[in-house]
């Protein structure tokens, strides 16, 4: 598919957007955990997490969706069964990481597979500390399939040292430590998100966090305890997720005379790097705080044009934004003066290198972007020509693209934008009804 973008028109209204990626994928995975029903309100139904929902079946878990209601019937750790064939992850590095730990916690024995593209993201980071604490699992290279065989529990519970802060690679490895002979410690070099903490602690597991600092840098630790009971049922509205939200944020600070309201986002402040690096380049943002839904804290955003200054993203701050590059670039290519991002190299291992791609994209709209190893640099004058763009399979890249659109007095095409519906299958319909002139086509 191929979107046409046509520029320069204002975006006015409120919009509310499908629940968070990251709790969706966590929710539906913890809640098969548990023992008992759990409800979940407002969940996302997406590319992404539509296999995480399909593997439940293939473990034995039974599910209803009614709309975005999720009622999930767990029968704790041990209702989990051998599927009876691959499981597919799709393009889910999230769905495949979880999965793992969670299949090594209920002692079950199976394939994940995925995409082409996911086959290509780094599994040794999972694979290995996994095997150190006694999992039988095995990579293709390091990457996946990954084969996980059934090994005798309890695990050996013991002390991980990430060298890239990953909520992903966290969360798997805190998902084995429930089954573990004695405490777990993960550490890592940047406040990557804490959903599962906080998720896995309202169950009833024992999860501690801290920062330490060691040679005048801060860690991030996070202690888990051998679970000593079954998890409790989850009950939860998810919250709209703060990295779809991004996309409306950069196109109401970029196209003229805009004012958008977007209603109750997640913010919780491993997640809102975007919004104080946006703060910092003068873009009018408001936050109005809400009460916090499960255990997440909530508010609402109001957005309004702005002239934006070119800013220096670099250490915890690229941790705390980093799902947001594709259209932080966006923002940066439209404000005035040199951006600079460091630190970002785990960029280059997202949906697409998202270093190289970004660059290269921004470049075919005339706008001035230079890759470094660890992130880029770009030369911002407040606008973009027209052009044709790829998604390069990157959903984020993709809708960032749609974005700087937003703001160009000439027509920007956005080609293999169908990879959109992996996180927000909503997306042109909710830019078109603020008021954006987008047309796609097959
Ligand atoms: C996610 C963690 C991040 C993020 C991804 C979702 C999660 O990945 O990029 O979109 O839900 O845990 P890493 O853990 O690889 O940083």
């Amino acid at each position: 598919m191929r979107c046409i973008v046509r520029g320069g028109i204002p975006l006015r209204g409120t919009i509310k957007l499908p629940g968070d990626k990251s709790l969706s994928h966590r929710a539906i995975l913890f809640a098969a955990l548990a023992e008992g029903r759990s409800e979940i309100e407002n969940v996302l139904l997406a590319g992404v997490t539509k296999p995480m929902l399909e593997a439940l079946t293939a473990f034995g878990i039974q599910w209803r969706l009614n709309g975005q209601h999720l009622t999930i019937e767990g029968e704790g750790l041990a209702g989990w069964k051998d599927p009876t064939k691959v499981i597919d992850c799709g393009n889910s590095a999230t769905t495949m990481r979880l999965l793992a730990g969670a299949m090594a916690a209920t002692n079950v024995s199976g394939v994940l597979d995925g995409s082409v593209g996911l086959r290509r993201r780094p599994m040794a980071r999972i694979v290995q500390p996994l095997q150190k604490m006694g999992v039988n699992i095995q990579s293709t290279e390091g990457c996946a399939p990954l084969m996980l065989q059934s090994t005798a529990l309890p695990l050996r519970g013991m002390e991980h040292h990430l060298s890239v802060a990953s909520a992903q690679v966290k969360t798997c490895l805190i998902l084995a430590s429930l089954v573990a002979d004695c405490p777990s410690l993960i550490t890592e070099p940047g406040p990557s998100r804490d959903h599962t903490e906080r998720m896995l602690g309202s169950m009833g597991a024992e999860i501690k966090a801290s920062i330490i600092e060691k040679d005048s840098k801060k860690l991030y630790q996070t202690q888990v305890m051998p679970l000593r009971g079954e998890l409790s049922p989850l009950q939860m509205h998810l919250p709209g997720d703060i990295s779809s939200a991004a996309f409306f944020v950069v196109g109401a600070l970029i196209a003229p005379a805009s004012q958008v309201w977007i209603e109750t986002v997640g913010l919780n402040p491993t997640r809102t790097g975007l919004l104080d690096t946006l703060a910092e380049m003068e873009g009018s943002l408001l936050i109005e705080e809400m009460e916090s839904q499960g255990g997440e804290p909530c508010g609402c955003l109001d957005i309004r044009s702005s002239n934006l200054r070119a800013t220096t993203v670099a250490g915890e701050r690229v941790v705390r934004m980093i799902d947001e590059f594709p259209v932080f670039g966006v923002a940066a290519a439209y404000a005035q003066g040199e951006t600079l991002v460091a630190d970002a190299q785990e960029l280059r291992y997202k949906e697409s290198d998202r270093i190289s791609m970004l660059c290269q994209e921004l470049r075919k709209l005339g706008v001035e972007a230079i890759e470094t190893e660890d992130g880029f640099c770009i030369l911002g004058r407040g606008k973009v020509h027209g052009g044709v763009v790829e998604s390069h399979g990157d959903h984020r890249l993709a809708m960032a693209m749609v974005i700087a659109g937003l703001g160009s007095k000439e027509e920007v095409i956005v080609e293999g934008a169908e990879v959109i519906d992996e996180s927000l299958p909503e997306f042109i319909p909710l830019l078109r009804s603020l008021g954006a002139e987008i047309t796609c086509e097959n």
